[in-house]
């Protein structure tokens, strides 16, 4: 019977680790998944983290399970980060623990599914997982387009996607650092997308990532905040998997705010179930260590600083290849503009294999870079091989 399988395509992005993992050449270029690497190119342990999980292996009497909502203490402790200085809008959110941001995404959309949603506007490009994880759930995509080609957001495809909705479509949307473009809404178009959505019929569905990579934790969820403050309901999912450096380790949060009156504890029960049939309950470590920075004002306080020197680092990045000006035919300008980790850059599939065949750069095959991958060793590197195969 299993021979029916058809063989499936390994997930690209995942390929790329390993792809680069085998490359014997010492001066390669990993741009590829997502994770911050420092000057030196590593990826340490925040010293914040370090210091809870030390706290936490002293600490913890028992691994005993806790349930399908997680560590409801890291759930609550994130929320003032998130949705600022009224944290339960009166009441109205609750949440529960998940498997990173892939967990907290899958939450959502199925429990939009079991609402009734049957089709999901996005913007693309966006997260190849997106794409997947609404397929596996059978509910249709409506595209439209986030970006223009001069590199800002395409706010009028986003209004005119929310404005021809109606009462099964949901809108899935990137709160900040948009993956794969770095391309946000500004203030501004955040305010026309949050009346659009007050008028209209979508469930908003916003995923956020990567707070705190952009301008700040305040500032990028600056637009999460505006639609929640506009619409009567909206679902959350929230990955501290980059801002807390705990990839591996799987840590997110899924929220949930109801409308005025409606019976959240029966919103969150379906959450709960649907929890219980994908992975029952959530691993604790990374959640229980994040709830012990969270609590601690000193550890808080490094994590904080930990996370501004990352963000400084990946500005300075961006302004460096922003001075380049032009690579080749690549203008590398609007790439200060950007946020986060991700920019992508118009390269061709060959020109994307002749990167890697010819410098060593390992990129995503939408053309989407890291920059946090490059240094003040490697930047010139990649500048003069993006002009040599784009020339
Ligand atoms: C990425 O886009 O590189 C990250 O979100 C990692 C992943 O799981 O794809």
């Amino acid at each position: 019977m299993l021979d029916r399988l058809a063989p499936q395509a390994p997930d690209a992005l995942l390929a790329l680790i390993k792809l680069h993992r085998d490359d014997p050449r010492t001066d390669k270029i990993d741009l590829g998944v997502g994770v911050y690497r420092t000057g030196q190119g590593d990826t340490p342990v925040f010293g914040a983290i370090k210091a809870a999980e030390a706290r936490l292996v002293e600490t913890q009497e028992s691994k005993s399970y806790l349930g399908p909502e997680g560590d409801m203490g890291f759930v609550e402790a994130l929320m003032p980060y998130v949705f600022g200085a009224n944290p339960t809008m009166g009441g109205r959110i609750e949440g529960m623990q998940t498997p990173g941001g892939t967990g907290a995404v899958r939450l959502a959309t199925a429990l939009a599914k079991a609402a009734g949603v049957r089709r999901v506007l996005m913007g693309t490009p966006s997260w190849p997982n997106h794409a997947q994880i609404l397929a596996d759930l059978d509910l249709e995509v409506a595209a439209f387009d986030h970006a223009n080609a001069d590199g800002t957001a395409n706010v009028d495809a986003v209004i005119a996607a929310i404005e021809g909705a109606d009462a099964t479509d949901a809108i899935l949307l990137h709160g900040c650092c948009h993956n794969p473009t770095g391309i946000d809404y500004t203030p501004d178009q955040w305010d026309r997308i949050a009346a659009a959505l007050a008028a209209g019929k979508a469930l908003p569905i916003i995923d956020v990532a990567y707070q705190g990579l952009g301008h700040g934790m305040d500032e990028d969820a600056a637009g999460l905040r505006k639609v929640l403050a506009a619409v009567p309901e909206a679902l959350v999912a929230y990955s501290c998997d980059k801002n807390f450096g705990l990839y591996r380790d799987r840590v997110g949060a899924f929220y949930v705010m109801a409308a005025e009156g409606s019976q959240l504890p029966a919103i969150m029960s379906n959450a709960a179930a649907l929890a219980r049939a994908n992975w029952s309950m959530p691993p604790d470590h990374g959640a229980a260590a994040v709830r012990i920075v969270l609590r601690d004002s000193a550890l808080t306080a490094q994590w904080l600083d930990e996370l501004e020197t990352m963000r400084t680092r990946m500005r300075q990045v961006r302004e460096r290849l922003a001075e380049a000006g032009t690579a080749g035919t690549i203008d590398l300008t609007p790439l200060s503009r950007q946020n986060g980790l991700f920019s992508v850059l118009p390269l061709s599939k060959e020109q994307i294999a002749a990167l890697r065949a010819d410098h060593g750069v390992y990129m995503a095959g939408s053309g989407r870079i890291n920059v946090a991958g490059l240094t003040t060793a490697n930047i010139d590197q990649f500048v003069r091989g993006l002009a040599e195969v784009s020339g």
